[in-house]
């Protein structure tokens, strides 16, 4: 079991789904606890919070400054733009790779962590799909980016999770019987033939954080999806 006692760990994106859940499940392990939230009002009970909008560095810059050392930054962050090309704005285009890979490397430029990084990509990247060209594109990012992180900061470990479609929170805004359709199909285009789960997730990361000997990986989380 990973001990995460004494160790300082932030999760940007932790006022929600999965990223709340990550720094619920650290804070279980011993570790001390800060989500950055680009609005103060999502203060979730016990953690301490800071502000930290991962397009904005100068607000990842006074971020750090607060802070000081951690151990481990996780960062859930997404500004999906799920248009068809022809729909494209250059706005929206821009900050979906502000929050996915332009915002961790100014992340990493600007926080002092001694342990680990890990990112979040997305099975999208390896499913090409008409209409989600921008999240394939930034989490296909993603990948490369903790590559290149990783023999950058070495010792430090830059690692990413790559989910499929999970109950996390984020399709909850769905009509049921839409969203229960979706999972259905999603549980069809996969090889465990089931939705993933927050706690499918939640495992990886933990595992990330213990995982001493890995280093510049992305870690599939998505039920076979690739190979469906
Ligand atoms: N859930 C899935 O099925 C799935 C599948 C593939 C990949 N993923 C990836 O997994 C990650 C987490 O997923 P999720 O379901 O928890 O997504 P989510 O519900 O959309 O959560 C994203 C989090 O990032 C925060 N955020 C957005 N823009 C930010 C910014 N500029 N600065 C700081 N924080 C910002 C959001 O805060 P606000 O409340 O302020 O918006 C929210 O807390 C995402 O990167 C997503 O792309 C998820």
């Amino acid at each position: 079991m990973t001990d995460l006692t004494g160790q300082r760990v932030l999760v940007i994106g932790g006022g929600k789904n999965l990223g709340l859940a990550i720094a619920q499940k650290a804070a279980a392990l011993g570790a001390d606890v800060t989500i950055g939230v680009r609005s103060l009002r999502e203060v979730a009970e016990g953690f301490q919070v800071l502000h930290l909008d991962i397009t904005d560095e100068d607000s990842i810059a006074a971020a750090a400054a607060e802070l000081g050392p951690v151990d481990h930054i996780v960062s859930t962050a997404a500004a999906h733009h799920n248009v068809p090309v022809a729909e494209l704005d250059k706005t929206a285009a821009l900050t979906a790779f502000d929050a996915k890979v332009v915002g961790p490397l100014l992340v990493a430029k600007h926080f002092d962590v001694t342990g680990s990084i890990v990112l979040f990509s997305g099975v999208a990247a390896w499913k090409p799909a008409p209409g989600y060209s921008i999240m394939g594109i930034t989490n296909g990012a993603v990948a490369f980016a903790v590559s290149h992180l990783a023999k950058e900061l070495a010792p430090v470990r830059v690692n990413a999770v790559s989910p499929g479609i999970i109950d996390s929170g984020s399709h909850d805004a769905m009509p049921e019987a839409q969203r229960d359709a979706f999972f259905e199909q999603v549980a069809r285009g996969n090889l465990a033939g089931r939705v993933g789960r927050t706690e499918d997730i939640v495992e990886a990361v933990v595992w990330l954080w213990g995982a001493s000997f890995v280093s510049g990986e992305t870690i599939h989380v998505e039920g076979g999806a690739r190979s469906a």
